[in-house]
């Protein structure tokens, strides 16, 4: 090795470490997975090692026809191989950000971001004997799981099921298949349905005979993950041991579903939202969603997915009430502290809020 190499793989090993907050991306490459699924390779300005619980994924800010777009992936890389960060996205129909992603990331182009976040990971969760089911692009975060917990050795026994319409819908198939000849520890089956790869309780079983000794960990759409939920809890599984991701265009429509009933709900006099921190307050009508409420008033608070899956919009309540239609991302201890997550609440009193 000459010594500019030499210094190269200096500069890499000693480049400062990202951890946390915002950040500028410039894609290094695109890489077809499938038809409709692509991994966009980033890295940054200076060089950088990524550092990020696998699993965790990250919110792209990018304004699009004069609307700020917030729209959160997880991660497909491992923060084990820390010198890109890279998201292996879906292009979705009528989707703002993947569509804008698709016909304008490349190469060079440079990207906002924020994170990580998101608690759906292998370090907040930790488990040895691991069952990942995954559809489409949901293999995601669990692939970054895989990929961690196999660069590092960890003690893990893992159980892969990834399901697909067809073998060329199978997202970094050869690289699963890879992972499967060379690990013991790493056993794969996929499952092929033109109905998104459904799975049966038969064929769960049959696959994974020891299931129940299992953590499981699922990502995918709301309808898929609520089928896997339904048969697994009919077969006695121990409901603590699952972990559940959503992640696509499903779960942006429930949460419009949502929003459009709830602008039906009785009007009621109206109710005072306060920012804590500038003292700034406003009456708000009870069917307005808190986050819409706050970002109004200029608060620093993220929409990212909108749905009640990703955390960024989290904030703290510190006096009133809010009728909530998800907690999904809280710890048992955040919301004993009051946190909330504003896209999915509206306030059913007065309001002191902490950002
Ligand atoms: S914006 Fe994702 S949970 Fe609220």
């Amino acid at each position: 090795m000459n010594s500019e190499s030499n210094n190269e793989a200096l500069n890499w090993a000693q480049a400062p470490v990202w951890e946390k907050g915002s950040v500028e991306l410039i894609c290094q490459q695109v890489i077809r997975e499938t038809a409709d699924i692509s991994t966009f390779v980033f890295q940054t300005e200076q060089k950088t090692r990524f550092q990020f619980k696998p699993g965790q994924f990250i919110t792209l800010i990018q304004e699009i026809d004069g609307e700020k777009v917030y729209r959160s992936y997880s991660m497909s890389s491992t923060p084990s191989r820390p010198y890109t960060l890279n998201l292996t996205i879906q292009r979705v129909e009528g989707g703002k950000m993947s569509n804008w992603l698709f016909e304008n990331l490349k190469p060079g182009s440079r990207i906002q971001a924020t994170g990580p976040d998101g608690v759906f990971n292998i370090v907040d969760i930790p488990a040895k004997k691991v069952l990942f089911i995954s559809a489409s692009s949901g293999i995601t975060p669990v692939m970054s799981m895989s990929r961690w917990l196999l660069d590092t050795c960890a003690d893990a026994d893992i159980r892969f099921l990834h399901c697909a319409a067809s073998e060329s819908g199978v997202v970094f198939r050869r690289e699963l298949e890879l992972l499967d000849a060379q690990h013991d520890n790493f056993n794969l089956s996929t499952v092929l349905d033109d109905r998104d790869g459904l799975l049966n309780q038969e064929m769960l079983q049959q696959l994974v005979p020891d299931l129940h000794s299992r953590d499981l960990f699922i990502c995918g759409s709301p309808g898929y993950i609520n089928a896997v939920r339904e048969m697994v809890e009919s077969a006695g599984f121990n409901m603590d041991q699952f972990h559940q991701e959503f992640f696509n265009a499903d779960t942006i429509k429930e949460i419009e579903e949502r929003t459009e009933g709830a602008t039906d709900a009785e009007v009621a006099e109206g109710f005072e939202v306060k920012l804590e921190k500038t003292g700034a307050a406003v009456t708000v009508d009870p069917s307005e969603l808190l986050v819409d409420v706050l970002q109004g008033q200029g608060a620093p608070v993220i929409a990212a997915c909108r749905a009640g899956v990703c955390g960024a919009c989290k904030v703290q309540i510190l006096d009133g009430e809010v009728d909530s239609s998800s907690q999904m991302t809280l710890t048992p201890e955040e919301i004993e502290q009051g946190y909330v997550l504003s896209c999915s609440c509206r306030a059913k009193s007065d309001l002191s809020v902490n950002i």
